[in-house]
């Protein structure tokens, strides 16, 4: 059998967020997700809301442990913004925010896993919601740049990798035009345009301050972290191809030329200014854009999107804006391997897609893959008599994801790393609990945690830097 060697120093870890594993414990400030918890409970899978949620805020320290007996070097979580900061507008600082983290980071690195820090995982403070709309305005641009240079000053003595944002296409897409995250929108094309405008210009003004600052000056490295959901044409028609293109710059090179190449796709920028939607700038935003680039890219793979050109008009409730509607995403699920756990698409070789594409648009950025995992339902029923879990399929899913970027590195990929998501079993966001994830099962119940079997392996894969 093949064996599959990845190269010196590589990471192995996994990837959480602050939102999704701490609890709530006396934060200074509610984000949307605490508030959506707060005003709907029925709208998450069992009512489990990320006010509990895995309590990693008074068991960091054996998580920390345990993350290191399945073998992690490196690990992502997120600072938490309405953790860190009590006075949003000044930036005052919150001293048990503050102690939190540092207790955090200091233990990562006392058990030798890297901490890699994201600032923002869709954790928007309520109030900034409501009085601005969140990321629709500039005004917040400006509060979180002040928040990410104190996280920098606080922590960069220690933290040498950062994230700017974990997925933001994930705001625009399920907070504005398909409302399956707060606020819940449909139909706000226009308003999602402008927000994916605002993360950009956020992502470089975050990286200016970041360059000026001790951490940025002494070798740090900063990221941002985008789900590419690669975008294939259903058939093999023009106007599917088109459409394939269109989804592809709309949902992904919108993030990642502006991160690597510090411009926007130039065909995007033309459809929308024929629409007439094109997002509202201010002069100097282009050279401040084109100035501030990655220092790596992480990359979140789960899924790809098959897409087809559209024949018929948008429902009505999509069309409340402007929305791209002359395109649409169809999974022909008869066709495609389908996680039955979970109900996504599992596509192993967009792996190898993705790695290549890298090599050859942007050979000189290393990047790694930040997240990639399986969510499985019910994972109670994979429990045997000795209370251990057998999560083969989990394993699988892994070797298969794996081996494909394997092939892409022997062709030249840079890829530095992969964190799987996630260590232990984390919330996540509408489903709460529904779906585990992770390498160490916790139980709701009593909180208590338990290796299953793909921990065990994930070890063995890293102390053999391979399979
Ligand atoms: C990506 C997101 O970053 C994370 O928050 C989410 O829970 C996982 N995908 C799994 O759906």
């Amino acid at each position: 059998m093949k064996e599959y060697k990845f190269p010196e120093n590589f990471w192995w870890g996994a990837a959480t967020s602050g939102p999704q594993s701490e609890g709530f414990h006396n934060k200074a400030h509610k984000n949307i997700m605490d508030y959506w918890y707060e005003t709907s409970k029925e709208e998450f899978f069992g009512g489990v809301g990320p006010f509990t949620a895995s309590n990693f805020y008074e068991t960091y320290k054996e998580d920390i442990r345990l993350l290191k007996e399945v073998g992690m070097n490196s690990f992502r979580t997120s600072i938490q913004w309405t953790r860190l900061i009590k006075d949003l507008y000044t930036g005052e600082i919150d001293k048990e925010g503050k102690k939190f983290y540092d207790n955090v980071i200091d233990e990562f690195l006392k058990a030798g896993i890297e901490p890699v820090i994201n600032l923002y995982h869709f954790d928007m403070p309520i109030e900034l919601q409501q009085q601005y709309d969140g990321w629709c305005s500039r005004e917040v641009v400006d509060l979180f740049v002040k928040y990410a240079q104190i996280a920098f000053d606080l922590f960069g003595d220690r933290v040498k990798y950062w994230a700017v944002f974990n997925e933001p296409m994930v705001v625009p897409e399920a907070g504005y035009m398909y409302g399956f995250h707060y606020p819940n929108r449909i139909g706000e094309g226009e308003k999602a345009v402008q927000i994916m405008y605002h993360q950009v210009l956020t992502t470089a003004k975050t990286i200016e301050v970041f360059r000026n600052s001790k951490v940025g000056k002494n070798g740090g490295e900063i990221c941002t972290i985008l789900n590419l959901t690669p975008a294939y044409p259903a058939t093999e028609s023009k106007d599917d191809k088109e459409a394939s293109e269109f989804v592809d710059d709309f949902f992904n090179n919108v993030f990642v030329e502006t991160a690597i190449n510090g411009e926007f796709p130039k065909k995007l920028v033309e459809v929308l200014e024929k629409d007439g939607v094109l997002w509202k700038s201010e002069v100097g935003d282009a050279q401040l854009i084109r100035k501030n680039t990655v220092d790596f890219l992480g990359v979140n793979y789960y899924h790809p999107k098959r897409v087809k050109a559209r024949t018929d008009k948008l429902p009505q409730e999509l069309q409340k804006q402007w929305m791209p509607d002359i395109y649409f995403e169809e999974y022909d699920w008869s066709e495609k391997r389908i996680n039955p756990y979970r109900g996504w698409e599992i596509y192993p070789k967009a792996m190898y897609d993705i790695a290549i594409s890298m090599r050859d648009k942007y050979p000189n950025t290393p990047w790694f893959i930040s997240e990639n995992g399986m969510g499985v339902e019910g994972e109670e029923q994979y429990i045997d008599k000795d209370g251990k879990i057998n999560d083969d399929y989990r394993i699988d899913f892994y070797k298969e994801h794996l081996q494909w970027l394997h092939k892409a590195m022997e062709e030249g990929s840079n890829c530095f790393g992969y964190h799987a998501w996630t260590g232990y079993d984390c919330w996540s966001w509408n489903n709460a609990y529904k779906n585990r994830y992770g390498f160490i099962a916790v139980d709701l119940e009593t909180q208590k945690r338990t290796i299953k079997k793909s921990g065990y392996w994930y070890k063995q894969v890293s102390e053999n830097n391979g399979f």
